[in-house]
């Protein structure tokens, strides 16, 4: 199947996890992708590995000046830019009279920032290209409700959500459509990461938060990244033209909403 035939897509933090599936199903559905991710020698082994069709390009997307040289990296490769996924985002987790406005900060400039201002200046060059164009934001079943220690995180995958609702509402009047993939758990270095600081945080042995999550799982197990590829191609393709402003969960039944 070649579903998203050279469209000319660019994913941040798409270096490894579930942003580098994307890619790699993406490349599969006939796009050229542009791996964006702060971690360029990271960015370029995914490209190597995923093939001709994927290059890579440096992007802090906390930073303006270093979004706007990669749209233009992207558009000089590629020729135009068709879809963005919002993928870059970092965790953490804390009892909320231990959060630091570091971590704050840190988070939002990332998750909420990032996505906002990549998802601005892919939607100007869409624009400017005039036939519309697809913008995928990665939320979280975090963004559904809160958790004890994850206050920060969560509030970031909620604003995620809402962004979702605004942008995908303004830009469809160009042909651009917004929407977001709600995951749940998917395995991976992000939640050995999250493990690791439950671990502290809880006092338990590592590996027993994931046993317990994973037990809490209606479909009986994590989520693999390419779990979540099927719903990252429809939404980029003809077939979601008439889907504006939703976020879907693809967590194995965790949420219902
Ligand atoms: N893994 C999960 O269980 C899970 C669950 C729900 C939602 N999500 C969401 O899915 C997305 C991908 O998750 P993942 O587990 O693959 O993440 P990950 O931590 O494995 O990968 C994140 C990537 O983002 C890059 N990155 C970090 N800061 C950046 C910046 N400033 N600019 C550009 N790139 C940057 C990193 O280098 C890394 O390659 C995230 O938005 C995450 O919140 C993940």
């Amino acid at each position: 199947m070649t579903r998203l035939n050279g469209k000319v897509t660019l994913i941040t933090g798409a270096a490894r996890g579930i942003g580098k599936a994307f890619a790699a199903a993406y490349v599969r559905e006939g796009a050229r992708v542009a791996i964006g991710d702060i971690n360029l020698a990271a960015a370029e082994e995914a490209a190597a590995e995923i093939g001709d069709a994927a290059f890579a390009v440096e992007l802090d997307v906390t930073r303006q000046d270093s979004i706007d040289a990669a749209i233009a990296a992207v558009v000089a490769e590629g020729g135009k830019l068709d879809i963005l996924i919002n993928n870059a985002a970092l965790f953490d987790a804390a009892n909320i009279v231990d959060i630091t406005r570091e971590s704050y900060e840190r988070l939002y400039s990332v998750n909420v920032a990032g996505t906002l201002f990549t998802l601005q200046a892919a939607a100007r060059q869409m624009i400017a290209q005039g036939h519309g164009g697809k913008i995928i934001n990665m939320a979280s079943q975090a963004g559904r409700r809160g958790e004890s220690l994850v206050a920060v995180y969560c509030s970031t995958k909620a604003a995620v959500i809402s962004l979702t609702q605004s942008a995908g509402l303004n830009l469809i009047q160009h042909g651009i459509n917004v929407n977001a993939i709600a995951p749940g758990v998917v395995a991976g270095a992000h939640w050995e990461h999250v493990d690791s600081m439950f671990a502290k945080l809880e006092g338990k042995p590592p590996g027993q938060k994931k046993a317990e999550v994973e037990a809490g799982v209606p479909y009986g197990r994590f989520a693999n990244p390419e779990d979540l590829t099927g719903m990252a191609v429809f939404l980029a393709s003809d077939e979601a033209n008439y889907i504006v402003s939703q976020t879907y969960n693809v967590d194995g039944g965790q949420w219902m909403s």
